[in-house]
């Protein structure tokens, strides 16, 4: 008889299966390392935030490139609580904000706007991330509060630093959403909650409706209404597209006038009537009196599309490639003006490469004692600089974008005698500093320069209409027919308002001498807030009407933004960090409403910087040592 083989029996072990806690952590990663094909599954957590968790999850790409990653959930108990898990951006994209503009993003989701919290996890060490907290809380006007969650040695068994909940909130879910609290336009109830239109269909590209959540159905002279009838005070002009105020009457009437009687409206580049009369006007009224000879190149209706004919241009006239471009130059976002623009925010979005643009620093850049065009020259000069001859320059005389930079005049004149000297063509982009901005049509006459071409866009047309053109000095006109083209080269509305607007404006110098007028007012004043709250550190920007406040941080801009918002004021900011508080108000803007915007604006700053422990300081740049003798 064969004796049945039997195994010793251990004495059985009871086994618990519990609901897991937090002590426990040290424990499960013990035994998830003991496991070795489990330890590999924590890499499958960033797919499952890619997949399971997307909503809550962003990704950033830079030239097609992944450069930075949002990781987040609601947490299971508070579903209305985000909870940040990982925060990564690559070495590539630093310097961007993009963190930041990570979180906003995800916040502004449509299916996230009933968020009331923020939370995530920090340790005290990691200065980065308390920053990237501390400013959302501050751009979201709520609470920021912390205490230990994960303890380095309860938690950790000491083999990593204790983490910190940081939870951020409750925040009015409005401060997140571009768009909720928008009334008439409500169309419809999706998961509790109203979505609009805009919400529904409208791209995520949305810029300014962000900044001004409203819905604006009127609007004359120098304000504008929203559905429910409030007033805003228009500091902002459609972006610099009208100095003469919306709607203005005399535009309006011969703009009524020219539509009831069956006028051309369509933008082929045929002869018009309205053609032929704003040409006449502008030679007239604006040419002629400057003693300046240019040909008239009408382009595709936006400002980009005249910096692409006039770079085209100057590259065919001169059979040279590279532009010469400044830093904090903006010049537009189709790809060959992108090219020539400073902006990392816009030039990421190109996802291919910018070439043929040399960047040479712009006035001031390097500090008031360094005429860049001096760099400029050598580099022409020097055969061995490894800087191509240029076809042209390409310059702003005042940046708008860039941060309300004002080259001085001087640095200008060597600009354009450099250009002599080497036979390059002069390009001033005058489409936002130009009609009146700076106090004259032109925004170089002060300089006395005469370029080579010019573009012109933005308040041309006075009416918020799309139109643009190049001036071009007649022997450079070499294109062959059609040789450039588009189909709405040709705004005749837009023609019809431009001409009424020249007529109405620029027949002497009355207008001009109001711009000075209040260009002195608002300098005082800006000067006055600066010397009450920038306590030496805030400073003036521009020129004429083209004014800024520097604020040195994009932080406390958006802040004083916001409450010029509440109290009725539209007003934005420009700069590489949104730094400048931007006066970009109609030039017709009454001496009263004018007064009133810059008091909504002191009274702004003064209740932003009260909040405020300390003002940033200025960016520290490398400070070379002092060379040994
Ligand atoms: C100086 C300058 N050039 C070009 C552009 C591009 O114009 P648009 O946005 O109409 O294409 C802008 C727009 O702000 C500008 O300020």
């Amino acid at each position: 008889m064969t004796k049945e083989k039997t195994f010793p029996q251990k004495a059985p072990h009871s086994i618990e299966l519990q609901v897991p806690t937090a002590e426990m952590g040290a424990a499960v990663a013990r035994l998830i390392a003991d496991c070795p094909p489990l330890d590999t599954n924590s890499t499958y957590c960033n797919l499952l935030q890619c997949s399971h968790f997307a909503q809550t999850s962003v990704a950033a790409f830079m030239a097609g490139e992944l450069v930075g990653f949002i990781s987040g959930y609601r947490v299971p108990q508070q579903p209305d609580t985000l909870f940040v898990w990982q925060v990564a951006v690559s070495a590539r994209a630093r310097g961007q904000n993009l963190a930041t503009r990570m979180l906003k993003h995800l916040l502004a989701r449509p299916g996230n706007q009933d968020l009331l919290r923020v939370e995530t996890t920090i340790t005290a060490a990691n200065r980065a991330s308390w920053s990237l907290f501390r400013g959302l809380a501050r751009r979201l006007e709520a609470p920021l509060a912390s205490r230990p969650i994960f303890e380095r040695q309860r938690h950790f068994a000491g083999q990593h630093d204790t983490e910190m909940l940081v939870s951020i909130g409750p925040f009015k879910p409005r401060r997140l959403s571009t768009v909720t609290d928008i009334g008439a336009s409500v169309l419809k109830k999706q998961q509790g909650r109203t979505m609009t239109i805009f919400e529904q269909i409208e791209s995520s590209v949305q810029s300014y409706a962000r900044a001004f959540p409203r819905v604006f159905g009127k609007a004359q002279g120098e304000y504008m209404y929203d559905d429910q009838g409030r007033r805003y005070l228009d500091f902002l002009a459609g972006a610099g597209t009208l100095n003469y105020g919306h709607n203005h009457p005399a535009f309006k009437t011969a703009l009524m006038d020219y539509i009831s009687r069956d006028g051309i409206t369509h933008g082929l580049d045929m002869h018009t009537e309205a053609k032929a009369a704003f040409l006449e006007q502008l030679q007239q009224a604006i040419l002629l009196p400057r003693k300046l000879d240019y040909k008239v190149q009408f382009t595709g209706p936006t400002g980009a599309n005249a910096v692409e004919a006039a770079i085209k241009l100057a590259r065919m006239v001169t059979g040279r490639h590279s532009i010469v471009a400044f830093t904090n130059g903006f010049h537009g976002v189709t790809l060959g003006a992108l090219a020539a623009t400073g902006n990392q925010h816009h030039r990421g979005a190109a996802a291919s490469q910018l070439n043929g643009v040399t960047r040479i620093p712009y006035d001031g850049y390097l500090g008031p004692d360094i005429d860049t065009t001096r760099y400029l020259d050598k580099l022409l000069c020097d055969a061995s600089s490894g800087v191509d001859m240029p076809a042209a320059v390409l310059v702003e005389t005042v940046q708008g974008e860039g941060g309300i930079n004002a080259a001085s005049l001087d640095w200008l004149r060597n600009l354009q005698r450099l250009c002599h000297k080497h036979g390059i063509l002069l390009i001033v982009d005058d489409i936002q500093a130009g009609c009146g901005r700076t106090g004259s049509f032109f925004s170089f006459e002060s300089a006395g320069l005469y370029p080579d071409m010019v573009t012109l866009s933005k308040s041309l047309s006075g009416y918020g209409l799309p139109m643009a053109l190049v001036l071009i000095k007649p022997e450079l006109d070499q294109w062959k027919p059609g040789e450039h083209n588009g189909t709405f080269r040709g705004n005749n509305l837009a023609f019809v308002t431009a001409r009424a607007a020249i007529e109405t404006f620029w027949r002497d110098d009355s207008f001009t001498q109001s711009i000075q007028r209040k260009a002195a007012y608002l300098d005082e004043r800006i000067q006055q807030i600066i010397r009450q709250q920038g306590d030496g550190r805030f400073s003036a920007k521009g020129r004429g009407m083209f004014r800024g406040i520097d604020c040195v941080s994009g932080e406390i801009t958006s802040q004083i933004t916001r409450r010029c918002f509440e109290q009725g004021l539209i007003i934005e900011t420009s700069g590489a960090d949104d730094q400048v508080v931007k006066f970009l108000c109609p030039l017709t803007v009454s001496d009263d409403a004018l007064q009133a915007g810059i008091d909504i604006v002191e009274q702004s700053i003064a209740q932003v910087c009260a909040g405020i422990d300390s003002l940033p300081q200025a960016r520290d740049f490398f400070k070379p040592r002092a060379k040994a003798i």
